[in-house]
This record gives C-alpha cells, sequence and structure tokens, in this order.
C-alpha cells in the first residue's frame, strides 16, 4: 500500500468492530475502579519520548483497550502512511506535495533524496545562511540605515508564519538575547500593527516579512504599511537595511522590494503549520541564537526518530492520536483542552488550534467520499491556573466530557520561595496541576460528602463524578530541546489521527473561500463600489458601514 492509494474508511475494519464491543465493556468502568483494581496502573501506564514522559493512567481505558487500538492503527496502515511522509511521498494527494516537515530537523549529515534532488543539502544551505544573519544582528554588525543597532524584531505574518514563532520566542523568553526584543503582528485590523510599533524607533527596528506564498492580504497589507513607517522616517533606501523575508517566492518578494539576499527560503513541501523547523523560525534563532535553535531542532528531530521506530504499543504520539480517536468516536467528545502549567506556554493552545483543526477539520476521506468518523477535534486551553479560575466548573461538573492535555515541567527556567519557608512559587503551581488531574479522574462521592458532614440538600450539587480523563506531559524543564520535542510529538499525533480518520492532514482548502470573498468585498466595502450579487443582509451592512464610515 502507499499513502496515495485509496483505503477504506476505519470503520471497515473487523478491529472497529471489537473495538466496539470492548467500548460496551468499559464505558461505565470508572477510573476509580480501574486505579483500586490495578496498584501498577500509575506506573505502568506511561511512555517515554526523548525527555517527555507521558502519563496516560488516566484515561479511559484498561489494560486490554491499546492493544484493540494499536489493532486498529496497523489496520489502518499507519506504518505505511508514516513511512511514506517520512519518505517524502506526495501524502498531500490534493496538491500532489510531500509534506516533509521532519526533513527540516534531519542533521546535516543525514540524506534524503526526493526526485533525485537532496533536500537536507538545502535545508542546511539556509539554516547557514540564517545563522550568518542571526549572528551579524545579535552582535550589532547589521546596522540600520543610519548606523545604529538593531533592537527590536517585529515579524509580519498569519497563521503559520505567526503562530510558531510567536509561541516559540514566547516559551523560550529566558534564553532570549537581553537587549534584542522580537513582536508579531498578525490582524489585518490595524490595532495590531500600531501596537507593535508603539514606542519603536524605525532607526532600529529590523522587520521580517514572514509568508509562504507571500500573497496573503493582511500580511502585505501590514508590511506595505511598515514599509511606509520606515520610509517615511529613513527614505526609500532604508528597506535594505530594515526588511527581510521568508518565503517560498522570490519572485513575489522581489516584486515587494525586498532585496532576493535579504530572503531565507523554504520550499513548497513545508506546511505553513508544519514550518517552524524552517526558515520561519527566524525570529526564534534572531531571539534566542543560532545554538539553542540547533537545540530546538535536535529536540525535534529526537520524536521524529521515536515516531519513525518505536512500536505503536509505545510510541507516544501514536498513542496521543488513538486516545484522542478513542474519545471522540467512541464517548463523544467533541472538544479537547490543552493546560499547559507554564505560563510561557500560554500561546500553546493557539498554535495547536492551527496544527490540528486545520490540519484535521475535514469531511472527505482521500477518495473523496464523506467520513463515517469524527474527525478533527476542537482544541482550545489556557495556562493552568488561570483556567481554574475560569472554565474548569465546567470540566469538573458539566455534562460535556473533554479529555485534557496537562502539560508540566520539574523545573522553572526562574523561582521565587514562598515567604512561609514552604517551598517555592513553583511548587504551588505543580501541586495545582496534581490536584486537578486527581480531582478530574477521582471526583468526590455523595458518601464522602456525607462523611465530611455536607447538608444532605447540597451533596448533590457538591457531587464530583469524575471518570473526566486526561494525559499527563511532564519533561525536566521547557528548554529549546524540550519544546521541540513537544511540537513534534503534537505534529505526529495529529498525522496519526489524520490517517485514522483517512483524510488528508496537508491541504487547507476551507480556507480559500473566505480569502476569496473578501478581496471582492473589499471592492464594495473600501470604495463606493457596489457588492454585487450578494445576499440582502450583507447588502445591509455594507450600506450600513459605509454610511457611518463616511458621516
Ligand atoms: O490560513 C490559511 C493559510 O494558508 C495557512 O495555512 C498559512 O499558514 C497561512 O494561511 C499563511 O500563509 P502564508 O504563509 O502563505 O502567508
Amino acid at each position: 500500500m502507499t499513502a496515495t492509494s485509496v483505503s477504506p474508511s476505519i470503520t471497515a475494519f473487523l478491529e472497529w468492530q471489537r473495538l466496539q464491543d470492548h467500548y460496551g465493556d468499559i464505558a461505565s468502568v470508572h477510573l476509580r475502579e480501574l486505579f483500586g483494581a490495578d496498584p501498577r496502573r500509575g506506573r505502568d501506564l506511561t511512555v517515554t519520548a526523548g525527555d517527555l514522559s507521558i502519563d496516560y493512567s488516566m484515561s479511559r481505558i484498561d489494560r486490554d483497550t491499546l492493544p484493540l487500538l494499536v489493532a486498529l492503527a496497523r489496520a489502518a496502515g499507519l506504518e505505511d502512511h508514516r513511512d511514506c511522509m517520512l519518505r517524502g511521498n506526495p501524502v498531500n494527494t490534493t496538491e500532489n506535495r510531500p509534506a516533509l516537515h521532519t526533513a527540516l530537523r534531519l542533521p546535516a549529515s543525514a540524506e534524503l533524496s526526493v526526485d533525485g534532488h537532496d533536500v537536507v543539502a538545502d535545508v542546511h544551505r539556509v539554516l547557514d545562511r540564517m545563522a550568518t544573519f542571526t549572528d551579524r544582528v545579535r552582535s550589532g554588525r547589521w546596522r540600520g540605515a543610519t548606523g545604529r543597532r538593531i533592537t527590536t524584531v517585529v515579524n509580519i505574518g498569519i497563521g503559520g508564519s505567526d503562530l510558531g514563532p510567536r509561541m516559540v520566542c514566547q516559551a523560550l523568553r529566558p534564553y532570549s538575547h537581553p537587549e534584542l526584543s522580537v513582536r508579531f503582528v498578525s490582524n489585518v485590523d490595524p490595532a495590531d500593527l500600531l501596537a507593535a510599533l508603539d514606542g519603536l524607533d524605525p532607526a532600529t527596528t529590523l522587520f521580517v516579512v514572514a509568508s509562504k506564498t507571500f500573497t496573503t492580504i493582511e500580511t502585505l497589507t501590514n508590511a506595505t504599511a511598515a514599509r511606509s513607517w520606515v520610509t517615511g522616517a529613513l527614505g526609500e533606501d532604508a528597506v535594505d537595511r530594515h526588511f527581510v523575508a521568508v518565503s517560498t517566492n522570490a519572485a513575489k518578494v522581489a516584486e515587494f522590494g525586498i532585496d532576493p539576499a535579504n530572503m531565507f527560503e523554504f520550499w513548497d513541501w513545508v506546511g505553513g503549520r508544519y514550518s517552524i523547523g524552517s526558515a520561519i523560525g527566524l525570529p526564534v534563532m534572531l531571539a534566542i541564537g543560532r545554538g539553542a535553535f540547533g537545540d530546538f531542532l535536535a529536540g525535534m528531530h529526537t520524536v521524529d526518530r521515536h515516531f519513525a521506530t518505536a512500536p505503536l504499543e509505545s510510541n507516544a504520539p501514536v498513542l496521543l492520536a488513538l486516545l484522542g480517536f478513542w474519545y471522540a468516536n467512541f464517548f463523544d467528545a467533541e472538544t479537547r483542552a490543552v493546560l499547559p502549567y507554564a505560563n510561557d506556554l500560554a500561546a500553546l493552545p493557539a498554535y495547536l488550534q492551527q496544527l490540528a483543526m486545520e490540519s484535521n477539520g475535514k469531511s472527505v476521506q482521500l477518495n473523496g467520499t464523506p467520513t463515517d468518523v469524527s474527525t478533527g477535534a476542537i482544541w482550545w486551553g489556557e495556562p493552568g491556573t488561570n483556567g481554574q479560575h475560569a472554565f474548569y466548573q465546567l470540566l469538573h461538573q458539566g455534562t460535556r466530557l473533554v479529555p485534557v492535555d496537562f502539560l508540566g515541567f520539574a523545573a522553572p527556567a526562574a523561582d521565587l520561595p514562598l515567604s512561609d519557608g514552604s517551598g517555592s512559587m513553583h511548587d504551588v503551581l505543580v501541586s495545582n496541576l496534581l490536584a486537578q488531574r486527581r480531582v478530574l479522574a477521582f471526583g468526590r462521592t455523595p458518601a464522602d460528602l456525607a462523611a465530611d458532614g455536607i447538608r444532605e440538600d447540597l451533596i448533590p450539587h457538591k457531587v464530583m463524578a469524575g471518570n473526566r480523563p486526561s494525559t499527563t506531559i511532564l519533561a525536566p524543564e521547557l528548554s529549546p530541546g524540550v519544546l521541540g520535542q513537544l511540537i513534534a510529538l503534537y505534529e505526529h499525533q495529529v498525522f496519526t489521527e489524520g490517517v485514522l480518520s483517512n483524510i488528508n492532514s496537508f491541504d487547507q482548502w476551507g480556507v480559500e473561500l473566505g480569502k476569496d470573498q473578501a478581496l471582492q468585498l473589499h471592492r464594495a466595502v473600501g470604495g463606493d463600489g457596489v457588492a454585487e450579487g450578494v445576499d440582502s443582509s450583507t447588502e445591509a451592512i455594507v450600506q450600513w458601514y459605509r454610511a457611518i464610515r463616511d458621516g
């Protein structure tokens, strides 16, 4: 089988039927019973990948479930699909492209030939150029048009050209150059650009215009406005010292007026949402330097190797995918929450939303027929402990089942002691993570409440049903290498869920129609033209908007 051959829906396999029978046995079994009957559960139901240790003991599975799920993955040809992707076969079938983000993190000594061409050599040629450039900016040898050193980098991009570098720069804040700050602009709402430029001096600001296609309206609009901001203050000749581009489209970059010598390229086999290891990571390398960026890529490669070689039974991304698929398709879980107990990972849920939902938000199979399984779940989240005081109430006592990923780290980048000598603030953070997963799993029974003397009429309100599943991903610290591992873990989880759903995780046709219509409507909204062929509601809003705008 190849990844491009048409396979039947997973529901056609005998393994699906077996899993369905098994679901009947386990659906009502409580995690209290599972832990009570199996004292080794908490130690045994863990898996490691690189520095990541994943505890999945608080999952709604017993010792028979995983083998059944793995058998289903094998029946779906997961290993073959994985190998096709890693080899560079055109697994993005609707665009006839490979999805070779894993090549971005191969060591220079590796070789990977696609259509007779060694892509690893290309990758390292660009990485070397990025390293030379970022060394110059970081050391102050790269000067702005007036001879002053660069103190702020502004990345202009959206989607995959924004969310990855934004999330990683924030997460690796403690590793960042102390005299170089990085800001991000993505939204075409001018408030975003104006806020990012607030307090900046054009003479000390460098813009990275990041766009795979270099045709994205938001990015080009923001970049054009930023260009005027620079040239208005420093003159046309300043563009070369204050703008660099990251793209696959050299012609469009040149058309925009950025010197191709200041462009860092990547390739159409890198999907936007999988591009953080490519030149799209330039703001990250500017912030943390070439060495730490190398550690970040090495971390990704560690998990790529694990995904490629570990048996499915102990393959961390496969396991996470199987659990996600299990909850979505058997327990009707429509969403899943990612709750990092690390404030620096505040942007991780938004990053994962694009990764997972743009990849797997599909409703046709590879052969174009409708799916009969539940595909991409809705991913969302917030860092703990903030979320505890916002939406955890619904996680604990609501009517919906929301599987949770907790993320925790043993050592914080910096810690503060508690004044009473009872440990540190980070100890409090970790205690909260541990408490939440316990409460979700085990809840509080009416008997517990009665034993605690709770008034009878309050007991129904205070009962916590428990049996709400979570997975806990732990690592020693939030280092560049660990963050790389974490991203690759989720990338391969998303891919695996796509294989189980028999869909193409690498296209995003659903986004295109909105882009086209926005361009058409801009003619009416921006000028005084007519919004031709639109519905009466749109027409009325265009009139309302123009009347207020034009006074
Ligand atoms: O939202 C659709 C999308 O095509 C994403 O897949 C991509 O990450 C984003 O737009 C930005 O595209 P580009 O990097 O080409 O500007």
